[in-house]
């Protein structure tokens, strides 16, 4: 019943709002990153508490539906079951496998550009790049080594080769901590600026990711229960369903983004895409938000 009421709640009334205004939820109108985290938490552990705690954040809206937890447990057998794979993950597997692993012209490998062969090397990403106040994401770092061995960039937006290679490299540090820090002034600004995209409302209905995993988490739009910011950004690149083969397919963070950008009708010009500067801030105060949780790189999700 909430479900339908909230959606066309939100549909209706909010065009009348201001428009520039972020949606004033928990951890809005708060300062500083600290208190930022500590006003979801605390919404959170009202309304959750104690089914949600410790890393059991990161099961996202499977929390609130046992149905999806099943779906997910059975898609993640067949993943690791080498005669049932879904189609599209072998494929993504060994496509990933064969850009990290296969030498540049130059004979150097992607291992080379990480310290401990990228071992660990992802969960104090993104960073912020002291001189440009620019946020680097993990993939900006893989295709960094492959451009400094003189080879090309990647599309961030293409699945089958960065989204392949990202949870290769990604799963080298499955089980780290995430570990972001927001101390400098470029640090705060980068923290704010994906802030700002987070609670920011924009679309046909001007929604804001903040009131469907904030505001509204736990709750069910359409069909779909929505998972709350903690725990959001600590295991992708994911496999999904991919309707057309029935088999899965890889999409990162970015991607993500995008696909809750179509959802809620945002027009395709006004989007952030892959790789862009807004999606790397918006990921940069997204990974903040699942500090200390463990990283999963290419688990299932529906
Ligand atoms: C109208 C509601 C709505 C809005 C607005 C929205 N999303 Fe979503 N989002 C969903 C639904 C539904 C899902 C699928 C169920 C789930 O995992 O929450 C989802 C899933 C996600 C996931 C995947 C969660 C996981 O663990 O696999 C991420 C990440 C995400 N959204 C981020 C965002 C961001 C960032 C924004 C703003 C740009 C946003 N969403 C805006 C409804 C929304």
């Amino acid at each position: 019943m909430k479900n339908i009421k909230l959606v066309l709640l939100l549909a209706f009334c909010l065009p009348a709002m201001a428009i520039a205004e972020g949606v004033n939820t928990a951890g809005y109108s708060e300062k500083t990153p600290e208190a930022t985290l500590k006003a979801i938490h605390t919404l959170f552990s009202k309304e959750f508490s104690p089914d949600i705690k410790g890393d059991n954040w990161v099961k996202g809206s499977m929390n609130f539906n046992k149905g999806s937890e099943e779906y997910n447990k059975l898609m993640t057998a067949r993943m690791n079951d080498d005669f049932d794979q879904p189609v599209g993950y072998p494929e993504a597997m060994a496509a990933g496998k064969k850009l990290w692993e296969t030498p540049f012209a130059n004979g150097k490998k992607m291992a080379d550009c990480f310290a401990k062969g990228g071992k660990g090397a992802a969960n104090d990403y993104p960073r912020v790049n002291a001189a440009t106040g620019k946020v680097e994401v993990f993939e900006h770092a893989l295709n960094k080594c492959r451009t400094d061995n003189g080879e090309k960039a990647l599309d961030y937006g293409d699945m089958k080769t960065m989204g392949a290679l990202s949870i290769v490299a990604r799963r080298l540090s499955d089980g780290e901590r995430i570990k972001i820090e927001v101390k400098t002034d470029a640090e705060k600004a980068a923290f704010n600026r994906g802030k700002e995209i987070f609670y920011g409302r924009v679309g046909k209905f001007e929604q804001a990711c903040a009131h469907c995993h904030i505001q509204k988490a736990g709750k069910i739009a359409r069909t779909e229960d929505l998972s709350p910011i903690i725990g959001q950004a600590a295991h992708f690149p994911v496999f999904r369903i991919h309707k057309a083969t029935d088999g899965v397919h890889v999409i990162t963070l970015h991607k993500r983004y995008q696909g809750c950008q179509n959802s809620t009708a945002v027009d395709k010009k006004l989007q952030i895409k892959p790789g862009s500067d807004q999606s790397s801030d918006l990921e940069y105060f997204h990974t903040y938000i699942s500090n200390g949780l463990p990283l999963s790189a290419g688990v299932f999700r529906k």
